[in-house]
């Protein structure tokens, strides 16, 4: 007889015979009758034992405990009134067995597979078999299949060729470490992991491809956090002859297509704003538009105040901004001290408070600023009575920060984001150029293949870091959810970019010299983006972190608890691979990367 789901069993099957082979979730024991729940893939139903009229199968089943596997089959009744359960999808039937086996025993769990969870991260991701038992998780997985399956019929819709592009290659420099696995056949030499495919889909494009995407795990040994694995997905993309709005629509309408299977409507076009914009309105290049409290400049408003503070950072060059907290006056001054040790720990100096109670302004420092300055300030924050502004001075890139900081945990700390919406923007024309201090050099912002904005060329020699970019981000409620360019498609560009980010010509040969080559045989205008596929799932299924939608993830010392990935390995193998091992110590955990491509 056919399986049955358990959760598929309705009133519409009542007098039927059905057959189930499940999981027990719970055992009841009552007034001779035995009562099991049973769980599957479709969900959890009821069935009953009546030992007086089925001995064997009460026998069968005497020893079963929960999570034992087994197979039944009986006959779908309703349940009588009282025993109606509406908690329960199928709590109006339940299926009284005549005939029962035991598949598989299992061991007492150490944990509970449904409802709280009980059990720390480690022990769950050691058991990892066992907490993907559990509804959601199970759920978050089936979404994400439901979105893959949609990206591949939308993408194919449009004339995009899926492309599986090498796993064993060349580093790409995205801005992480790489994975390296070594060569047995080449002593010495080694492989990278593909941080992204990003060379490989600028090339395919130079073969005519013209369309192409991959759904691609990429891996990058980087600091992790919720939103980052070593090993991810990205839908990949790259097209020819695209513009910006070309690459913008294709994602807006895949996203029309996909959030709505978790219930996000969303409103196409997105807004767009550019990086500089984005700081100096938000404090970071991610903005979360899901609420307001923008920033504000001050500078001109204080900067011949009394307050030496204020008036010496202007005199310096730096800035003096502010938000303004909706209804927080009467915050604690505990409340006001976290906030000032967030903007802290972005490198300012502090935060100063500006309250309006009774409609009187009061300034944190007493008797600095006059009352001109204080109705400027309030106005131009728009402190009402009763709200509370947060003011920091000093360097600009500094006070952005903090700001952008202080501005999302005052916001979660006081609930002010609404659970219901959501915001998508694009971030455009990103910097091409980021200097480092530690390094002392210029990176490129996104990777060394982004196209320079033409209208900012001639400045890429004398005063690289004002070069914009054609680099482009898609943000959902302040995270990342993929970025992407428009490339450089003319091999001297590409020299005199390599030779901005201090790639010598021979390095540069050496390390892209396929790519030079590549863009010397008519390489057309090309562009794309990658989308990070587990960020969006986390998204959809509101989840707080990306394990929950990777079916086997690595914790944030990059380790997998289950398989205890990584391990040593047999001397044998080293020796075929030529490799010895030195002493090092064990890194920081969370080590990073030679640099942060994130703040
Ligand atoms: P980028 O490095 O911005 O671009 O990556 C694109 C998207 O991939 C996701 N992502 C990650 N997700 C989980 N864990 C990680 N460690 C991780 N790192 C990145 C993010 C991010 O927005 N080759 C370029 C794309 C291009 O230019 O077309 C690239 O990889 O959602």
């Amino acid at each position: 007889m056919k399986r049955r789901g358990a959760g598929t069993i309705s009133t519409g099957d009542v007098g039927e015979r059905v057959r189930l082979q499940a999981w027990v979730r719970r055992r009841r024991d009552l007034g001779g009758l035995i009562f099991l729940q049973l769980r599957d893939y479709s969900g959890v139903v009821q069935v009953v034992v009546r030992p007086d009229e089925q001995p064997a199968v009460a026998e069968s089943l005497d020893a079963v405990r929960l999570e034992w596997v087994v197979d039944v089959e009986g006959v779908v009744e309703k349940r009588s009134a009282e025993n109606i359960n509406p908690e329960m999808a199928t709590g109006e039937i339940e299926v009284i067995l005549d005939r029962a086996e035991i598949l598989s025993r299992s061991d007492p769990l150490s944990f509970a597979v449904e409802g709280e969870v009980d059990a720390t991260e480690e022990t769950r991701l050691r058991y990892r078999f066992l907490d993907l038992r559990r509804r959601e998780l199970q759920s978050n997985l089936r979404l994400r299949h439901k979105v893959t399956l949609e990206v591949l019929e939308h993408l194919d819709e449009r004339g995009f060729v899926n492309v599986e592009t090498p796993i064993l290659t060349r580093s790409t420099p995205e801005g992480a470490r790489d994975y390296l696995v070594p060569s047995r056949v080449h002593p010495r030499s080694f492989y990278a992991l593909p941080q992204s495919p990003q060379l490989f889909k600028q090339i395919l494009m130079v073969s005519g491809l013209d369309r192409y995407f991959q759904i691609a795990r990429c891996f990058r040994d980087e600091d992790l956090r919720a939103d980052r694995q070593p090993e991810f997905t990205q839908i990949d993309i790259e097209m020819s002859f695209p513009t910006e709005d070309d690459i913008f629509e294709l994602i807006e309408s895949l996203f029309a297509r996909i959030f709505p299977l978790a219930g996000i409507e969303l409103e196409v076009p997105f807004p767009r704003m550019t990086f500089e914009a984005a700081l100096r309105r938000f404090g970071t290049d991610r903005p979360d538009l899901r609420f307001g409290m923008e920033i504000g400049d001050l500078t001109d408003l204080v900067s011949e105040s009394e307050f030496r503070a204020f008036r010496q950072t202007a005199a310096d060059g730096g800035v003096v901004r502010g938000i303004c907290v909706p209804a927080a006056a009467s915050s604690s001054r505990r409340q006001t001290d976290d906030w000032a040790q967030v903007a802290r720990d972005q490198g300012a100096a502090g935060v100063l408070t500006l309250k309006k109670i009774d409609g009187e302004l009061q300034f944190q420092v007493k008797g600095v600023l006059s009352q001109t300055e204080l109705d400027a300030v309030a106005d131009r924050l728009e402190i009402a009575d009763g709200d509370l502004g947060l003011l920091v001075a000093g360097p600009s890139g500094l006070v952005s920060a903090a700001l952008g900081a202080v501005r999302l945990k005052a916001a979660q700390d006081l609930e002010l984001i609404p659970a219901d919406r959501h915001s998508f923007v694009w971030v455009t024309q990103f910097p091409l150029l980021e200097w480092d201090e530690d390094s002392q050099r210029w990176y490129a912002c996104h990777h060394p293949f982004t196209s320079p904005d033409p209208r900012d060329l001639d400045r890429l020699e004398t005063d690289p870091g004002s070069v914009r970019s054609r680099a482009y981000d898609v943000v959902m409620d302040g995270l990342e959810l993929g970025g992407g360019s428009i490339r450089i498609h003319d091999s001297d560009l590409q020299r005199r970019v390599f030779a901005a980010l201090g790639i010598e010509e021979e390095e540069a040969r050496a390390r892209f010299g396929f790519l030079l080559d590549a863009l010397r045989f008519g390489a057309p205008p090309h562009g794309g983006l990658a989308l990070g596929l587990d960020r969006i799932v986390m998204v959809m299924a509101g989840a707080s972190s990306i394990r929950d939608v990777i079916a086997f993830p690595k914790t944030t010392s990059a380790t997998c608890l289950m398989t205890e990935a990584p391990s040593s390995v047999d001397e044998a193998q080293l020796m075929d691979l030529g490799i010895a091992l030195a002493d090092v110590e064990k890194p920081n955990v969370t080590a990073k990367g030679p640099r942060e491509s994130e703040s």
